[in-house]
C-alpha cells in the first residue's frame, strides 16, 4: 500500500482539499463557528442561507477531523438501540430520536438536490444482522422497537450478504454518499456576502458576552453567538464528565465480486459497520469496527490486522487499498448534546454524536441554526445539553468517570517500563523516565528523538502512544497530539510543551 493511502480515508484521497485563508486579523460577524467538520459546516451553511454573517474557524484544514475519517452511513439505526431509548427516554423521546435522524437524512437529500452536489447520494436499505441464536433473540426485540418508533423496519431471513446469517433487521430508505464531496460543496458556499471560512486558525479562548469574543492566534472574532463544533467542546468541564472517547478503525477494498449496495451492521459488541460505495467508477466495500476506549490499547496497528481479517473472511476482495481510524465520542445517556451550553448565554455546543455523527452533525446544524435564529425546533429539548439524566444510561456514567479518575491517577503513578532512549526504534513513541521525570518521546524515521511533556494540556491526564496513527492520545476526553506535541484534536488547545533530552 503506498504511503499516500495508508491512514488516509478513501474520501480524503479521492476529493482534493481546498485552500481557505488564515484569519487575517480582528473581525466582527453575527455568528462565529469553531470547527470545520459536518456540524460546523452545516451550521454555517444554514445560517448563511438565512441571512446571517458567519465565520468558520478551523485550526487545521476543514474536514481533517472525524468527518474526514467517517464511513458516512446515513442511518436511523443509532448506536443506542431503540429498546434502550424507549426505556430511558420513553415513547416520545425515542420517537423524536428516530424522527430527528430521518429529518437529518432528508436535510442532506434536499441540499444535494437543491445545490446539485455530485457526491453519489444513493438511497439504500440498512441491514443489522444476527449470526448467533442469542444475537437473533435481541435483534427481534430491536425490530419491534424500531417499528414502534416509526422506522420502516422489518425482519428478514434472507439478507443479500455473501455469508450465512440467521436473519436481519431491515430498514428502508437509508443513504450513502461521498461525505467529503458533499461537505466541500457546502464549504465552497460559505465565504462571500460578509461570511468567511478560515483554515489554520486555532481558537485558544472563548468569552461569552455581548458580544462574545473568540480569541485565535491571529486575531479576535467578535460575534453575537458562538458555536463550538469541535467534536468535544473546548474546556467545558461539566459536560466532559458525560463524554467518553473511543477509537474506531476502517478499511476499504475494491470489490472482486458482487455485493448489493447497502449498509450492513453485525450484532457484536463492539459491532462492525459495513457499506458499499462506488468511487471513480470502482465499487468498494468499506468495513469498520474494532473500537476500544482511547488509550486502552497501545498496539492500535494490530486492530487493522484484525479488521482486515474480518473483511477478507466475509467479502469478495483481493487487496485492502485504504485503512484509517478516528475517534467517536460516546455520550453518557446514549444521545448527543446539542444546544446552548449550560451556564452560557450565547455559546452553543454540539457533541457526543457516537457512531452516527454524520446525521447528528447535520441535525446539530438544523437545531443550532434554529436556536440562534430564535425559531422553534422540535428536537431542541431532547438534545439540550442541560437535560436531566434519565433513570438509566446507555453508558455507565460512574464506571466511565471512574475510568477517567483511574487514568488520571494511575498513569501519573505508574513507572515507565525501564526502557531507555536508545531502545526506541524509528517510528516508535513511548513514555520514558529521563533524569528522574517522565517524558513522552518519539523517534522519527530519520532517527531523531523528540521529547514532550506527557501531561495533557486540557486537564492533566497522561497521554498514550497510538502506533497506528503515530499520535499521543489522551484517554480522558479524547485530546490528541502529533508525535512532536502539536494539538491535533480538542478539547486541548495548547501543544504539549517540549522537553530537553540529555545529549549523549
Ligand atoms: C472511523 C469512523 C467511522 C464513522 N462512521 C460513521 C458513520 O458511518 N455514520 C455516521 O453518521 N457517523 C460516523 N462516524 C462519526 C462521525 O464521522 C463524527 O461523529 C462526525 O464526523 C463528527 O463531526 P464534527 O463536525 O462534530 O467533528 P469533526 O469532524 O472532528 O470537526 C471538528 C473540527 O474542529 C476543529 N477544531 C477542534 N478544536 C479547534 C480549535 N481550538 N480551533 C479551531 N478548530 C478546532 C478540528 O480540527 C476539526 O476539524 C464515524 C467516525 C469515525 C472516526
Ligand atoms: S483531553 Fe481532557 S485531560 Fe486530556
Amino acid at each position: 500500500m503506498n504511503d499516500e493511502r495508508l491512514h488516509k480515508s478513501l474520501w480524503t484521497v479521492t476529493a482534493p482539499p481546498r485552500n481557505f485563508p488564515v484569519l487575517p486579523g480582528d473581525l466582527d460577524v453575527d455568528v462565529a463557528i469553531i470547527g470545520g467538520g459536518v456540524a460546523g459546516l452545516t451550521t454555517a451553511w444554514l445560517l448563511k442561507r438565512a441571512g446571517k454573517k458567519v465565520a468558520v474557524l478551523e485550526m487545521h484544514r476543514i474536514l481533517s477531523g472525524q468527518t474526514g475519517q467517517t464511513t458516512a452511513h446515513l442511518t436511523e439505526l443509532l448506536d443506542t438501540p431503540y429498546t434502550a431509548l424507549l426505556k430511558d427516554f420513553g415513547d416520545k423521546g425515542a420517537h423524536l430520536a428516530a424522527s430527528s435522524s430521518r429529518a437529518a437524512i432528508e436535510q442532506i437529500a434536499s441540499t444535494v438536490e437543491t445545490l446539485s452536489i455530485d457526491c453519489g447520494f444513493t438511497r439504500v436499505p440498512a441491514f443489522k444482522f444476527a449470526e448467533t441464536e442469542a444475537e437473533l433473540r435481541d435483534l427481534l426485540h430491536e425490530v419491534a422497537a424500531a417499528r414502534r418508533v416509526g422506522l420502516l423496519a422489518s425482519f428478514n431471513r434472507s439478507v443479500p450478504l455473501p455469508f450465512p446469517v440467521k436473519g436481519a433487521l431491515r430498514v428502508e430508505d437509508q443513504a450513502l454518499l461521498h461525505p467529503r464531496a458533499y461537505l466541500l460543496a457546502l464549504a465552497d458556499r460559505v465565504p462571500g456576502d460578509g461570511s468567511h471560512l478560515f483554515e489554520q486558525s486555532k481558537v485558544v479562548d472563548i468569552h461569552d458576552g455581548t458580544p462574545c469574543r473568540v480569541v485565535t492566534e491571529h486575531g479576535t472574532v467578535t460575534a453575537r453567538a458562538v458555536v463550538e463544533a469541535t467534536t468535544t467542546p473546548l474546556n467545558r468541564v461539566a459536560l466532559h464528565t458525560r463524554l467518553y472517547p473511543y477509537r474506531t478503525y476502517a478499511v476499504a477494498a475494491p470489490l472482486d465480486g458482487p455485493l448489493e449496495p447497502g449498509q450492513y451492521f453485525d450484532s457484536r459488541d463492539p459491532y462492525h459497520y459495513i457499506r458499499t460505495q462506488r468511487v471513480d467508477g470502482v465499487p468498494y466495500v468499506i468495513v469498520g469496527g474494532e473500537d476500544h476506549k482511547v488509550g486502552a490499547h497501545e498496539d492500535t496497528a494490530a486492530r487493522f490486522a484484525t479488521l482486515e481479517a474480518y473483511a477478507r473472511a466475509r467479502f469478495p476482495l483481493k487487496r485492502v487499498t485504504h485503512r484509517w481510524s478516528g475517534q467517536v465520542i460516546e455520550p453518557a445517556d446514549g444521545l448527543p448534546s446539542i444546544g446552548r451550553n449550560v451556564g452560557s448565554r450565547h455559546v452553543y455546543v454540539a457533541t457526543g454524536f457516537s457512531g452516527t455523527g454524520m446525521t447528528f452533525g447535520t441535525l446539530a446544524g438544523m437545531v443550532l441554526s434554529d436556536l440562534i435564529l430564535g425559531q422553534e425546533n422540535p428536537y431542541a429539548a431532547l438534545y439540550a445539553p442541560g437535560r436531566l439524566k434519565p433513570r438509566a444510561g446507555a453508558k455507565d456514567f460512574i464506571q466511565e468517570n471512574a475510568d477517567v479518575a483511574f487514568r488520571f491517577v494511575a498513569d501519573r503513578l505508574s513507572k515507565p517500563d525501564g526502557r531507555h532512549l536508545k531502545d526506541l526504534a524509528p517510528g516508535e513513541g513511548r513514555i520514558l523516565e529521563v533524569d528522574g521525570r517522565k517524558v513522552a518521546v518519539y523517534r522519527d524515521d530519520e532517527g531523531t528523538a523528540h521529547a514532550v511533556s506527557p501531561v495533557c494540556t486540557h486537564l492533566g491526564c497522561h497521554v498514550h502512544w497510538n502506533n497506528a496513527e503515530r499520535s499521543w492520545d489522551c484517554p480522558c476526553h479524547g485530546g490528541r497530539f502529533s508525535p512532536t506535541g502539536r494539538v491535533l484534536n480538542g478539547p486541548a488547545v495548547s501543544d504539549l510543551p517540549s522537553r530537553k533530552l540529555p545529549v549523549k
